[in-house]
């Protein structure tokens, strides 16, 4: 038997980077997935490789930002495979500008994918997941637990999102269902490629300081953690805010 052996795992933000590697690890590990993103071309490489695994996918390209489409999704999962047990909220964008040049539509574009998205898929699963008692897994980052410069939208979405793991960890604990965020720091996918800092800025305000390699870790690395917290294996641990940084925020 593999840990997740008759489990259902929705998974947004499946088409690429960490949201890919959380998806084949949970497939790998016997889950059967529901995975969501945007991008309905990298999605359906993602479901492909799943099926390749021999388990049961099912794919559902919807922006994660409207909470009318986030009900849906849930309610589309469930009238598949009737239950829900890992919820991994991963779907999420990131940029860096200096604060004077941060339009309205660039703050509620962010805080809309990376923060309202989360807060639509924990209320829409949570009955489902308070059935199986199930567990959810947020998408964070270092950028949730310390200030990161030219980062001010984006680190307000992570922060919040430590925080409501934490609120509804708490809310739901006596009840049986987990909560858990996981805050990497650099990892290596289309996110960090495409990365860059506005002109003019000062380098030495910004850490690339990851002490025990000095560099970016694999997605994979990061679907390790998100695995654990989603196992049973860590069924004495919630509401808590998991560093996988290589050491970047010690302290
Ligand atoms: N890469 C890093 O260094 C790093 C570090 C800390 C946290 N994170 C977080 O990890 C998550 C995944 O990032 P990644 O590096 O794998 O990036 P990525 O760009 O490779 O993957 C993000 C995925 O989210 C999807 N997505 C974006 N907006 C969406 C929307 N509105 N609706 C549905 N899907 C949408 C994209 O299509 C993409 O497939 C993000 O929440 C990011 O903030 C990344």
């Amino acid at each position: 038997m593999s840990r997740f052996n008759g489990k259902v795992a929705m998974v947004t933000g499946a088409a690429s980077g960490i949201g890919r590697a959380c998806a084949l690890r949970l497939a790998e590990d016997g889950a059967d997935l529901f995975i969501a993103d945007i991008n309905a071309d990298l999605l359906a490489d993602t479901a492909a490789t799943i099926e390749g695994m021999g388990r049961e996918v099912v794919q559902h390209v919807f922006d994660v930002s409207d909470g009318e489409s986030c009900r849906e999704a849930v309610a589309t999962l469930l009238g598949k495979y009737n239950r829900l047990d890992i919820l991994c909220n991963i779907a999420g964008i990131a940029g860096a500008k200096h604060l004077a040049d941060i339009s309205d539509e660039d703050w509620r574009r962010m805080t809309a994918i990376n923060l309202d998205s989360v807060f639509y898929l924990c209320q829409a699963a949570m009955p489902h997941l308070l059935a199986s008692k199930g567990n959810i897994v947020n998408m964070a980052s270092t950028a949730g637990l310390v200030g990161q410069a030219y980062n001010a939208p984006y680190c307000a979405t992570k922060g919040a999102v430590v925080m409501m793991s934490k609120a509804l960890a708490m809310e739901f604990a006596a009840q049986g269902v987990r909560v858990n965020a996981v805050c990497p720091g650099g990892v290596k996918t289309p996110l960090t490629d495409a990365f860059t800092f506005p002109d003019n800025v000062d380098m030495n305000l910004i850490s690339k300081l990851m002490p025990l390699t000095g560099d970016m870790c694999e997605p994979e690395q990061i679907a390790d953690a998100v695995a654990f917290l989603a196992a049973e294996s860590s069924s004495f641990i919630t509401g808590v805010a998991l560093p996988i940084d290589g050491g970047q925020v010690i302290g």
